[in-house]
């Protein structure tokens, strides 16, 4: 069979970056360009900054993942690119690069769902794994259960009601001083505190047992705080640190592991930035190992977003024929299994 050797763009937040993948599953290059530094003087990603950033580094995030992959774009078979959800300002850069690179070189585009994208960077160092399984997509943005029954389709088992749990991190550490991005700095902080020195609630939502809420954990621990700060007394910040993830990462192994128990699910896998926490991976292997369940994370790298998971993604709908016009749009708010 050919070989198809796919260009994969994302730009939906603040890293724009490109790949080219071989095959679905075969990295030739991943180039990320991170805008952190940027948005940590302000807290947070400012979205207008974040598009401004965008337009000054595509061409060469671009230029540079062919040149490191050693190909020509007239090689290429496909131009994939993460359409949504995302911010619109940042997607619209992606969609209307790609949108001209596809049709400066004569290749097909190929829109992709940027969760369908941190799935599909389970495929890449896990070559074994294909579907049906059963996936945790966790990110700044995200928090959802699914059930993977084939490539490019989802059942959606639960979502966060509220905050995602990337959300969550950022916000608590920002409260207790900690900065942004919250999810590596809280991550790494926790390893030295004690997990049960505060008991943070565990949502459950009544009637909805994989959904999940982290609204409520977040005002708790700012209660804590303020409660602290009432009462005089100086505040362990890693204990906080460590209580919270110990509440959060709770919740996301109960609710998984109800779900792995009703459904039957023989592997499980996890994604999105929030996968790269090394609390929430060792328990998990925990829970997956205890019910003799095969386990799958991406490495780190892979579970931020990259634009290797976006062209893995775009080579099953490249093997179905599954390709966007020219008039494809960014959708900042698309719901997976959507298609434009
Ligand atoms: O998937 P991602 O790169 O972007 C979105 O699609 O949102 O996820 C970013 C999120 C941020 O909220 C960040 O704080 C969180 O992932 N994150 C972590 C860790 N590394 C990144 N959260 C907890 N522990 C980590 N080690
Ligand atoms: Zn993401």
């Amino acid at each position: 069979m050919k070989d198809i050797y796919i260009l994969g763009i994302e730009s939906s937040c603040d890293e724009t970056a490109a790949a080219v993948v071989k095959n679905g599953r075969e990295v030739l290059s991943n180039v990320i360009l991170s805008q952190i530094d940027t948005h940590t003087i302000y807290g947070g990603v400012v979205p207008e900054i974040a598009s401004r950033k965008h337009i000054e580094s595509i061409v060469q995030v671009v230029r540079e993942a062919l040149d490191r992959a050693k190909m020509q774009s007239s090689e290429l078979d496909a131009v994939a690119v993460t359409y949504g959800p995302g911010l619109v300002g940042p997607l619209l850069v992606g969609v209307s690069y790609a949108k001209a690179y596809a049709y400066g070189c004569g290749k097909p585009l190929i829109g992709v769902h940027h969760i369908e994208g941190h799935i599909a960077a389970n495929y890449i160092e896990h070559r074994e794994l294909e579907p049906p399984f059963m996936c945790l997509i966790v990110s700044g943005g995200h928090t959802h259960l699914v059930n993977v029954k084939d490539y490019g389709e989802f059942e959606i088992l639960g979502r966060t009601m509220d905050d995602a749990a990337g959300e969550a991190y950022d916000k608590v550490a920002r409260a207790i001083g900690l900065g942004y991005p919250g999810g590596p700095k809280i991550d790494a902080v926790a390893g030295e505190g004690d997990p049960g020195a505060i008991l943070f609630p565990r949502a459950h939502i009544e009637g909805d047992e994989y959904d999940f809420s982290f609204s409520g954990l977040k005002s708790s621990v700012l209660n804590y705080l303020n409660s602290c700060e009432m009462r005089g007394e100086k505040v362990n910040t890693a204990d906080v640190a460590a209580s919270f993830q110990e509440a959060v990462v709770d919740v996301l192994v109960e609710n998984s592991m109800k779900a792995v128990d009703r459904f039957k699910a023989d592997r499980f896998a996890i994604a999105g930035g929030v996968a790269s926490n090394s609390a929430l991976r060792s328990a998990m292997e925990k829970a997956c190992g205890e019910r003799g369940v095969g386990f799958y994370k991406p490495s780190p790298l892979l579970c931020t977003d990259n634009g290797a998971m976006i062209a893995c993604a775009a080579y099953f709908d490249h093997m179905k024929g599954d390709f966007a016009e020219l008039t494809l749009n960014a959708i900042p708010n698309l719901r997976l299994g959507d298609r434009s």
